[in-house]
């Protein structure tokens, strides 16, 4: 007869792992909703500078008035928590713009499955810059994830440079965020959803400037007349709802990354994006040829490999 052991879970182990499973689909679900009104806005308004600058501007609004009613406490920060936050910020706000030129450019899908290889970015950060070794199995997986990515993407039927190249960046900014993150953390007294927010106001600051260089006031007034002729005056609330939503997935992912490695972080991110791509391949009729849909699966499955591989 097979014998199974069963240790039954302490009561805590258990709360904690139920309450990181109801982030993580907090999490996925807010994500699918930021993604689809995300591009629905950049079809009509292809300003991506200006849409990731409101998007952090709606977040750190939002935390402002949440501290100032005190719906959430404000955090005891010092000048040495902001200089320690700064390049985080940095990293925060050029994978954010990076990824968003790149959905500008090429269906929400196809930026997607290019990020799923971020954690193959984690292990070549972790071994070339910070000289952590892994098991053999950790660069084995390499293989599938970089020719996934390389398959999907050489079959992709809009297939565009910028496009690709601002979600390979977004991948290397958000790995060196993530680890920087997560230290800045550990044992700070700022909790996950406060050191998010203190993320975004930082990062809206050093946005604005180059939001401003790279597209301006002139061609943004010009655009959004010309999307709210053709969209109505829907067109505002897709805005909103893509900048609301894009602050409260990163609060929750923040508050899970609080609670968890950057390892899991990724992992849950990665399985996030299989969400995102089905959801918009069906919402946005993305044409999908079956060589392209073999590449994007064998590259989420060297993923998990890579996860097994680390473990
Ligand atoms: C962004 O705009 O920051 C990206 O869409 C987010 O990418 P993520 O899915 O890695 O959070």
């Amino acid at each position: 007869p097979l014998k199974v052991n069963i240790e039954l879970p302490d009561q805590q182990a258990a709360s904690q792992r139920f309450k990181i499973g109801i982030y993580f689909a907090t999490w996925w679900a807010l994500n699918v909703v930021f993604n689809i009104y995300n591009k629905k806005v950049l079809n009509v308004f292809p300003y991506p500078w200006l849409t990731s600058t409101l998007s952090l501007a709606t977040g750190s609004l939002m935390m402002l008035i949440s501290w100032a009613t005190r719906i959430a406490e404000a955090p005891k920060t010092d000048l040495d928590f902001w200089k320690t936050l700064f390049p985080v910020a940095v990293a925060h706000t050029i994978g954010h713009v990076a990824a968003t030129v790149s959905m500008a450019k090429v269906a929400v899908s196809f930026t997607h499955i290019i990020k799923s290889s971020e954690p193959a970015f984690s292990v070549l950060v972790s071994r070339f810059l910070l000289g952590e070794s892994f098991p053999l199995s950790v660069y084995l997986s390499l293989f599938p994830i970089i020719g996934g990515c390389a398959l999907a993407a050489i079959t992709e039927l809009n297939f565009n440079m910028i496009g690709f190249m601002g979600a390979m960046i977004s991948n290397l900014a958000f790995v060196f965020r993530n680890i920087f993150s997560k230290k800045g953390m550990k044992g700070k007294s700022v909790s996950g959803m406060n050191y998010y927010a203190c993320l975004s106001m930082l990062s809206l600051l050093i946005l604005i400037p180059f939001a401003i260089a790279v597209e301006g006031p002139k061609v943004w007034a010009a655009g959004w007349n010309t999307a709210l002729a053709q969209i109505g005056p829907n067109f505002v609330w897709w805005v909103a709802a893509q900048s609301i939503f894009y602050h409260l997935y990163n609060q929750v992912s923040y508050m899970s990354l609080d609670q968890i490695s950057p390892l899991t972080f990724s992992i849950g991110n990665t399985m996030k994006r299989i969400s995102v791509i089905v959801s918009s391949i069906i919402i946005f009729h993305t044409p999908v040829q079956p060589v392209n849909a073999l590449g994007a699966a064998i590259a989420i499955l060297g993923t998990f490999l890579y996860s097994q591989g680390k473990h």
